[in-house]
């Protein structure tokens, strides 16, 4: 459509409301748009994964990556971020010395967007972007361990956490705390509050476990 065809129909437009009908059709489109949206460039990648397990991409501010960060301070080896997102929290923890830094994510976009992040940094072929659905990774080996997930998923992830990582892991949670376990420290406020825990502690006190399990 012209420029031209546009201002007439803008001029027919004009002074004209909006019936009911109308309005439908403006909400069914909107709608279909945002699915559009959703399915083609936020959650490409997904099929295979369980709907309840499915989390939507949401960025972790400037803020809550420094958090991640003063959480793993001290800490060195195998870092990963499950959902890594855009990749910035993994670029940042190669940067400050944990090697190798993975990041495990679904989406395509995201995955590219990560490996030009890090090729803009300087970092390409440093740090590590894989697409793998998390729920499949082994994580025996991971001693430090970034999570910024929907509540809905982390029950689950709590029990896979606890049958497979080290007792000298340390798991740090952005947003929102994994439901069952006791925290050993908290840094930031709202949004960017963000919770760590040692594996050996909650294994200790026994949280996490089956009722009526004697283990
Ligand atoms: C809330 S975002 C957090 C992104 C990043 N960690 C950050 O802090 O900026 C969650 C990310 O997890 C990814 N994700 C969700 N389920 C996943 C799965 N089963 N396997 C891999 N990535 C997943 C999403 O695509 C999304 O990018």
């Amino acid at each position: 459509m012209d420029p031209d065809d546009l201002e007439e129909l803008a001029g027919e437009l004009q002074g004209k409301t909006i019936g009911g009908w109308g309005l439908v059709q403006l909400a069914a489109g909107a709608g279909f748009a945002a699915y559009v949206v959703w399915a083609a460039v936020l959650m490409p990648g997904f099929r295979r994964v369980p709907l309840r397990l499915q989390v939507p991409y949401v960025p972790s501010s400037a803020k809550q990556v420094e958090n991640v960060m003063t959480l793993l301070k001290g800490r060195s080896g195998k870092m990963v971020d499950l959902g890594s997102g855009n990749g910035k929290i993994v670029l940042e923890a190669y940067k400050r010395g944990f090697s190798p830094a993975i990041g495990y994510e679904l989406n395509p976009w995201l995955l590219r967007l990560s490996n030009y992040r890090a090729w803009r940094a300087g970092c390409y072929g440093k740090v590590f972007y894989q697409q793998q659905d998390l729920w499949k990774v082994n994580l025996c080996d991971c001693y430090n361990v970034s999570v910024f997930l929907a509540p809905s998923v982390l029950p689950q992830l709590e029990m896979k956490l606890l049958a497979e990582l080290p007792d000298e892991a340390r798991v740090v949670s952005g947003r929102f705390p994994l439901p069952t376990w006791m925290s050993t420290t908290i840094v930031g406020e709202g949004l960017n509050r963000t919770w760590a825990y040692d594996i050996k502690s909650v294994r200790q006190t026994g949280q996490n476990k089956p009722k009526g399990s004697s283990e």
